[in-house]
């Protein structure tokens, strides 16, 4: 399964926490696009893609969401709870993601600019793929 934690590091001092990352030293790619998710309604699940290509850091920067990961092969079931916590998942690896806190901001630095071709957005088309490889 092509996904792994990163535990960033706090730069905590008395005024309060800061957390960096940079690309190509904290995570393995360059960041190209930024984008977060939030006010997300109770409830509400989403993403049900995979990327052929695009590579991805998930980081709840405030509360917190689960993450419903697949390769086709095996599923994992990831919590996303900590500012400090950089969730990577890699090509064609199928996420949902549930069970948002209201407070919950996931930010996610992607490894390319948005293109929709990408996406494959049809549980059964990303099942056959990842059965021919
Ligand atoms: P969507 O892919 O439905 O979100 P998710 O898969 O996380 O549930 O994205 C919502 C909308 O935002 C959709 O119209 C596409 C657009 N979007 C962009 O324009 N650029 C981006 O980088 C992303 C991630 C989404």
């Amino acid at each position: 399964m092509e996904y792994k934690f990163y535990d960033l590091q706090i730069k905590g001092d008395e005024r309060g926490s800061l957390t960096v990352v940079e690309g190509n030293k904290d995570i393995p790619f360059e960041i190209k696009r930024v984008y977060y998710i939030f006010d997300t309604k109770m409830d509400v699940r989403r993403g049900f893609h995979a990327h052929k290509d695009l590579e991805q850091i998930a980081i709840c920067v405030s509360g917190s969401c689960k993450f419903h990961l697949d390769n086709g092969h095996k599923t994992a079931e990831v919590l996303l709870d900590s500012p400090s916590k950089g969730l990577y998942v890699g090509k064609m690896v199928w996420r949902e993601m549930y069970d948002f806190t209201p407070d919950c901001v996931l930010m996610v630095l992607a490894s390319e600019h948005y293109d929709g071709n990408d996406y494959i957005r049809d549980y059964q088309a990303f099942q056959e793929c990842v059965q021919n490889v």
